[in-house]
């Protein structure tokens, strides 16, 4: 813990004990305890404050963040509920009952939470959120959107011929690791334990070793876990079935135990094949958070996983998540994802590479991409894809413009680099958290390296 993280803490108790009733200080003391991750303490003086102003909403709702943070959430809905309950609730409390809605697996109660948020105070858009709703979560349309999700289950379970899991398509995918920059060790990793078993099955039963098993990987967003996955599949050139949040929605809404039998059955008969779940942590969730609904979706799965009623042989299973700790830990017991792989953001070679990829057949003058790739530090992929998106946007205003059009150069690079924020420093400031308190049998010893933790 950072010393002047102390030295503010001491300084603010030195003050309390002067001001005993100070309700702004001791919300500040609160803020700074949570802040240094001692929750207990903090949570005390919220109390404490409370107990002083008590209707202090804003005060409240710090109170129910401390608690999402210590990773009560039971408590933190409480609160949440009270708030979003008010005749004028908080924006800020909506956005937070989303977020808890979406722990839960309510993507409906999230969805509409996130969308009174954002009417209130369009400031808090919020991309990981909106992602993990899905299209049209932001929106007005976003009831509707739900209502026909709805109308869809209900009408494919009518009807016999489909196996009412339309949206996951059998893919033959044509990118291979030579369209993924960098992250060789992840490339390794995925190499040994899903393609090379691909390829020679024989060798692998001669070991008593069966073809099988997952890998999941986690890591800031954009930084290439879903592009990874296709490229595993070309790369061990096998089909390709991708579950995404949407496909796992209709699974909530609709039959979700059978529909998600007949989903691993669609793989066993497309096998090989790499069956891939991304943003897996919404149909993973610790069975302790979860209602009793989504505790048979995740048990079904398990026994999926496990093969328990047919084998799984030639389907490799991957996963992706950008939050591992909202996985239950069944999930990472031999034979299910017993390979938990940490994909970093890409360092400078790393970066290099992607810009290679990115910039490769487009109208380029030839410059030092190494130069631009040091540059862009903390980016990740998708931040590179932006960068590059916004420095095509003005060669094309340009070209409009002139009527010419001219290749892209280092110097419109650079200035689009200025342009894009990074977008990962702040999966790194929660993954803190899980990685100092929840590093259980050193599943996060690879991001606690990484951190300098
Ligand atoms: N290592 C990489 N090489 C090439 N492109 C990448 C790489 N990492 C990310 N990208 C680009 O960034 C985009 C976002 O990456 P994505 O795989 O969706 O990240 P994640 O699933 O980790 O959130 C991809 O579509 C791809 O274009
Ligand atoms: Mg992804």
């Amino acid at each position: 813990m950072p010393h002047q993280d102390d030295d503010t803490i001491d300084a603010l108790e030195r003050a309390l004990r002067e001001s005993p009733d100070n309700v702004p200080l001791l919300r500040h003391l609160a803020d700074s305890l949570a802040g240094a991750e001692r929750f207990d303490e903090a949570e005390r003086y919220y109390r404490d404050a409370l107990r002083l102003s008590s209707d202090d909403d804003d005060l409240r709702l710090a109170l129910a963040r401390c608690y999402v943070a210590h990773d009560k959430l039971d408590h933190a809905a409480v609160i949440v509920d009270l708030l979003v309950g008010r005749e004028r609730p908080l924006a800020a409390a909506l956005l937070l009952r989303s977020e808890l809605a979406l722990y839960e697996g309510e993507l409906r109660k999230a969805s509409a939470a996130y969308r009174r948020a954002i009417e209130l105070d369009p400031g808090l858009a919020n991309s990981e959120i909106a992602e993990r709703l899905g299209p049209g979560a932001g929106e007005d349309a976003g009831d509707d959107l739900i209502e026909a999700r709805i109308r869809l289950v209900a009408e494919d379970d009518e009807d016999d011929e489909d196996d009412g899991l339309g949206q996951v398509e059998v893919e033959r995918p044509t990118i291979t690791f030579a369209d993924v920059g960098g992250m060789q060790d992840v490339k390794d990793e995925i190499s040994i334990k899903v393609i090379q078993p691909l390829a020679h099955p024989e060798l692998f039963k001669a070991y008593g070793k069966s073809v099988g098993g997952g890998v999941l990987m986690y890591g800031p967003p954009g930084c290439g876990k879903t592009h990874l996955a296709r490229a595993t599949a070309g790369e061990a050139n096998v089909r390709f079935l991708s579950v995404g949040i949407h496909d796992v929605l209709d699974m909530w809404l609709g039959n979700s135990e059978k529909n998600l039998h007949t989903l691993f059955d669609r793989a066993r008969r497309n096998a090989p094949c790499v069956l891939f779940f991304d943003e897996v942590d919404a149909l993973a969730a610790r069975r302790s958070d979860a209602s009793k609904g989504a505790r048979h979706v995740i048990n079904q799965f398990l026994a999926e996983l496990d093969g328990v009623q047919s084998s799984n042989e030639g389907v490799l299973v991957l996963a992706a998540t950008n939050s591992p700790w909202y996985l239950d830990g069944a999930f990472r017991r031999p034979g299910r994802f017993d390979r938990v792989v940490f994909v970093p953001p890409p360092d400078a070679a790393a970066r290099a590479a992607i810009l290679r990829v990115l910039l490769a057949g487009k109208p380029v003058e030839s410059f030092d991409v190494a130069r631009l790739a040091r540059k862009a530090e903390g980016f990740s992929g998708a931040d590179l894809k932006g960068l590059v998106d916004v420095a095509i946007e003005e060669k094309l205003r340009e070209a409009l413009k002139r009527g010419a059009p001219t290749p892209l150069t280092e110097k419109g690079l650079s200035q689009a680099a200025k342009k894009v924020r990074p977008t990962i420093r702040d999966w790194f400031a929660t993954a803190r958290n899980h990685v100092l308190f929840a590093n259980q049998g050193g599943v996060y010893d690879d991001v606690a390296e990484y951190m300098g933790l």
